[in-house]
């Protein structure tokens, strides 16, 4: 049973309806600017050993891993079939409203690094969710959350829509801690835009990453 953090109030969220109709559609589109991107696969790259067995929890049709690196295998998660299918990284994928179910079909001890980009903003049971990644996931391994500012608003649970990007980051450190994860590693850095924009001084999206590393 997880630890709960969040009051009923603070997991409610404008558009109550299923998530699973907000994401009918594949949005074959990046969420995040191309200086969020680079950020994020150098962490990747500095973080993910090749050879680990990766989770890509809330994906969609990109996954930001290094193109060069070989893992053992890279499963996917998120809620458009035509999304998932159309991502090149995963070997394999399933479907799952984790706003409905918080049970994550996977064997404990079985994956070497999680990873949730743009996604975690939607969780409404996040402390049932970190319990189940701290579940699935080796001794030494790691979890490693990813957001920028932005959100689909409505679909954004009180405690996220009502937040600063400061509050996003203790948030999510305090709901891992609360389920047993180690204090988390947090990244918090401004990006410059890539091209012309990026030479005259113009920024990126702000890249914020918590990092968690389960004890050996
Ligand atoms: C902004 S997209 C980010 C997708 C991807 N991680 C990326 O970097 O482009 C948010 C993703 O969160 C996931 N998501 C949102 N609500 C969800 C829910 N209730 N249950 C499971 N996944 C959800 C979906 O996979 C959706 O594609």
């Amino acid at each position: 049973m997880a630890v709960q953090v969040l009051s009923e109030a603070q997991r409610r969220k404008w558009d109550s309806s299923d998530d699973q109709l907000f994401y009918a559609e594949p949005r074959f589109v990046q969420h995040l600017d191309e200086a969020f991107r680079a950020r994020l696969t150098a962490l990747y790259r500095e973080r993910i050993p090749a050879k680990a067995v990766v989770l890509d929890l809330m994906s969609s049709w990109v996954s930001h891993l290094p193109d060069d690196v070989i893992y053992e295998r890279v499963i996917g998660h998120g809620l458009n079939e035509k999304e998932l299918a159309a991502n090149k990284r995963l070997d394999s994928h399933w479907l799952q409203n984790l706003n409905l179910n918080q049970e994550i079909p996977l064997k404990s001890e079985s994956v070497d690094a999680v990873l949730i980009v743009a996604g975690w903003q939607y969780l409404q049971y996040p402390e049932a969710i970190a319990s189940e990644l701290l579940r699935i996931t080796r001794p030494g391994g790691q979890l490693i959350v990813s957001f920028s500012n932005r959100m689909f608003f409505t679909k954004a649970p009180q405690v996220w829509a009502d937040g600063s990007d400061r509050d996003h980051l203790t948030y999510v450190a305090e709901v891992l801690m609360a389920q047993g994860w180690p204090k988390p590693e947090i990244v918090a850095e401004e990006t410059r835009a890539v091209g012309w924009k990026g030479l005259v001084g113009g920024k990126g999206d702000p890249f914020f990453s918590v990092i968690a590393t389960k004890a050996s």
